[in-house]
C-alpha cells in the first residue's frame, strides 16, 4: 500500500510558509483580525466580500467577468456593490426580513450573483438551487425551507409548483416584463426603482446566511445551514489553498447550486479581492480552454470528472490554446485519480491539487498546498486549525494505514450549524463526542497525508454530484410500471460512479428497452437530469430486509460479482 511517487513543489506562492510550522502555530483568531468585526462585534459576509474592496481602493477592479454564448459582461467591485445594494432594497421593499429564506433558481448569470449578495446584505438566508432541478426537487426544497421569496426565470418558473407552496409569497422574474406573470415582480423593473445605497443589516457572526440541500442515504434532501462566520475559513483557505494573490484571475467551474460554487465560487475569491470568472453554459473542452486562455485565468478550481473529460478530449486540443497564464490548478468533489494528476503535469505543466471537504463542512479541510510535495492519489493534509483523524466506531484514533472513519475535531469556522428543521439528522454527524463523522472512509500515511477509500453509506457520487439513492427510488416507484426500485452507484471510468437502478415491475408490465427509456426519462424530467439512472436492470424481486428495506449492499454485490455477505436479515 505504500506510495512512493512524489510531485515536487513548483512555487512557494503565498505567505503560508512551511506547512509543518504553520500547522503548529496557527489559530483562527489570527484570521479574524483581517476583518472589521473584531472591533464592532457585528459583521456581514457580503459586505466583507464586496463593499470592503469597493471602499478601499479596489472600486474599479473587475470583480465579475461573465461570459456565456450570448453575453459578455464585466462588473467592478463598485458596480457589484451597487447592484447588490439595489437588490437588497428590492427585497426590503417587498417586506423580506432578517432570517427569511430567499431562494434563487436560475442559470449562472450576473443577476444570480446580485441576488445572492443582496439577500445576504439584508440578513436574509439565501438558498441557491441548481438550474437542472425538476419539479419534485424544487418543491421539496422550497417546502422544507419555507422560502418566502424566489428569484427565477420564465422558463424555470414552469418547474415551480407555486400553488402547492403556501409560504412562497413573492416571485421575482429575471426576464422581460411581458414574460412576468400578473402579480409577480420583474427583476429589472424593481432594480431600476431601487437606490444603489443600502443600510446593511449588521448581524452576529453566528447568524444564518446560506442553505444548501444535500443528500444522505435515507430520507429527503437535508437543508445544511451555514452562518456568516464561515467567511473566516473561505478567506484563509482562499489564500493558502487556492493561493489567491493580488491581481489573480480566478475561475471556479462549479455552479452556486452546489457548495463549491458558493464557498469557492463567490466568497473565497471576493473576500480576497480577486477577479472572479463566471462562465455560463455547459461543459465543452474547447470552450473551457478558451475561457482559460481568453480571460488569462491564473487559478483554476474544477472537478475530477471535468479533468477526465478533458483528458479524453486529447492532448491536441490543449495545444490550440495559450494556457500560459494558469499558475495553480485544483480539484474537488470525488477521488482524483493519480493518472489524472500525472496527465495534468504532462499537458498543463502544472500539478493538480486535490482538496477534500463536503457541503456540511462549508470549506476546505484537507488539501494539497502549493509549497508541499504531492503524492498523486492523496487528498493531502489538514488545513492549519483543523484536526483530521481516522477513528474507529468507538472514537479511537487508528494508526497509519488503517482504514476507518474520516473524522474532524469540532468545531471549525465554516462548519454547518443546523440541518434545517431536523436536529436528529444533525446529531447523527456528531454521534462520537468531540468529532464530526464525515461518512467517508479513508486512511492516513506516516507523513500525515490522507487517502480516500469510499463512502460508508449508500450516497452516490456521479460526476462529482451527490445523489441520494432514496430520492431516486422514491421517484422511480411513482412510475406506474414500477413496483419496487433499488438504486446504487456503479463504478465508471469517467463519471466516477453512474446511477444504476434495479427495478421490479408491476403485474401486467413487461420488460423492454422502450420501458427502460421511459422510466429513465420519467426521473430525468421529474427529479433532475443528473439523478436519472444511466442503467436500469429489471428483476422479478428485489432483496429486502424483513422490515421491507431494500438491501442496496446486496444489489451492489450482485453488480460487482462479489459475495453478498450476511443475509440473515433478508426476507425469505
Ligand atoms: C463528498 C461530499 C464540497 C466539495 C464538493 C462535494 C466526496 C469530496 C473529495 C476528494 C474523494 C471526495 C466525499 C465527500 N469528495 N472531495 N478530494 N476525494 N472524495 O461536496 O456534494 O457535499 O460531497 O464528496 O465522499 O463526502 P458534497
Amino acid at each position: 500500500m505504500k506510495n512512493t511517487e512524489r510531485l515536487a513543489v513548483e512555487t512557494t506562492g503565498n505567505n503560508m510558509g512551511s506547512y509543518e510550522e504553520t500547522y503548529q502555530s496557527f489559530d483562527w483568531s489570527q484570521v479574524e483580525k483581517a476583518f472589521t468585526w473584531s472591533q464592532t462585534g457585528k459583521v456581514n459576509a457580503a459586505y466583507e466580500a464586496i463593499d470592503r474592496h469597493a471602499e478601499s481602493g479596489k472600486q474599479d477592479r473587475i470583480a465579475l467577468m461573465y461570459s456565456d454564448p450570448n453575453r459578455n459582461e464585466t462588473y467592478t467591485f463598485k458596480e457589484m456593490k451597487e447592484k447588490s445594494n439595489q437588490f437588497g432594497n428590492v427585497l426590503r421593499r417587498i417586506g423580506i426580513k432578517k432570517g427569511d429564506r430567499v431562494f434563487i433558481f436560475m442559470p449562472r448569470t450576473p443577476e444570480l450573483y446580485f441576488s445572492f449578495l443582496g439577500t445576504i446584505k439584508i440578513g436574509a438566508i439565501v438558498g441557491p438551487l441548481f438550474e437542472a432541478f425538476m419539479e419534485v426537487a424544487v418543491k421539496d426544497r422550497l417546502e422544507n425551507s419555507e422560502a418566502v421569496a424566489l428569484v427565477t426565470t420564465p422558463a424555470l418558473l414552469e418547474r415551480v409548483p407555486v400553488d402547492e407552496l403556501p409560504h412562497l409569497k413573492h416571485i421575482i422574474i429575471v426576464g422581460t416584463p411581458e414574460e412576468t406573470p400578473e402579480g409577480y415582480y420583474n427583476f429589472a423593473e424593481e432594480m431600476q426603482k431601487s437606490s444603489t445605497e443600502l443600510e446593511i443589516e449588521w448581524v452576529n457572526r453566528e447568524d444564518p446566511m446560506l442553505m444548501h440541500y444535500t443528500s444522505g442515504s435515507t430520507g429527503k434532501p437535508k437543508g445544511v445551514l451555514h452562518v456568516h462566520n464561515a467567511m473566516i475559513q473561505h478567506y484563509q483557505t482562499g489564500k493558502w489553498v487556492l493561493d489567491l494573490q493580488d491581481g489573480d484571475i480566478y475561475w471556479c467551474t462549479a455552479d452556486p447550486g452546489w457548495v463549491t460554487g458558493t464557498s469557492y465560487g463567490i466568497f473565497a475569491p471576493w473576500l480576497n479581492g480577486v477577479t472572479n470568472v463566471i462562465r455560463g453554459g455547459r461543459f465543452n473542452p474547447d470552450d473551457w480552454y478558451q475561457t482559460l486562455a481568453k480571460n488569462k485565468v491564473t487559478v483554476w478550481y474544477s472537478a475530477p470528472t471535468s479533468f477526465r473529460m478533458l483528458m479524453a478530449a486529447g492532448d491536441e486540443v490543449v495545444k490550440k490554446y495559450d494556457l500560459s497564464s494558469v499558475r495553480h490548478i485544483l480539484s474537488v468533489g470525488e477521488p482524483l485519480n493519480p493518472e489524472v494528476v500525472r496527465w495534468g503535469k504532462q499537458v498543463y505543466g502544472k500539478r493538480i491539487h486535490d482538496t477534500w471537504w463536503m457541503t456540511e463542512t462549508g470549506g476546505i479541510l484537507i488539501a494539497n498546498y502549493p509549497q508541499m510535495e504531492i503524492k498523486p492519489g492523496s487528498m493531502g493534509r489538514p488545513f492549519p486549525g483543523v484536526q483530521a483523524a481516522i477513528i474507529d466506531d468507538e472514537g479511537n484514533e487508528l494508526p497509519p494505514y488503517h482504514m476507518g472513519n474520516l473524522a474532524i475535531k469540532t468545531p471549525w469556522p465554516s462548519m454547518m450549524r443546523q440541518i434545517w428543521k431536523n436536529p436528529e439528522k444533525y446529531q447523527e454527524y456528531f454521534r462520537i463526542p468531540g468529532w464530526y463523522i464525515s461518512g467517508d472512509s479513508a486512511y492516513k500515511d506516516e507523513d500525515g497525508y490522507f487517502w480516500f477509500e469510499g463512502r460508508l453509506d449508500d450516497v452516490i457520487n456521479t460526476s462529482g454530484e451527490r445523489v441520494g439513492p432514496f430520492e431516486v427510488e422514491s421517484k422511480l416507484v411513482e412510475h406506474p410500471a414500477v413496483a419496487e426500485a433499488g438504486v446504487i452507484g456503479k463504478p465508471d471510468p469517467v463519471r466516477g460512479q453512474i446511477i444504476k437502478a434495479f427495478v421490479a415491475l408491476r403485474a401486467g408490465y413487461h420488460a423492454s428497452d422502450e420501458l427502460k427509456e421511459e422510466i429513465r426519462m420519467f426521473v430525468k424530467t421529474g427529479l433532475a437530469a443528473h439523478a436519472a439512472p444511466r442503467e436500469i436492470e429489471f428483476k422479478d424481486k428485489l432483496p429486502k430486509t424483513r422490515s421491507g428495506k431494500i438491501m442496496r449492499r446486496v444489489l451492489k454485490a450482485w453488480e460487482l460479482g462479489l459475495p453478498t455477505g450476511d443475509l440473515s436479515t433478508m426476507e425469505d
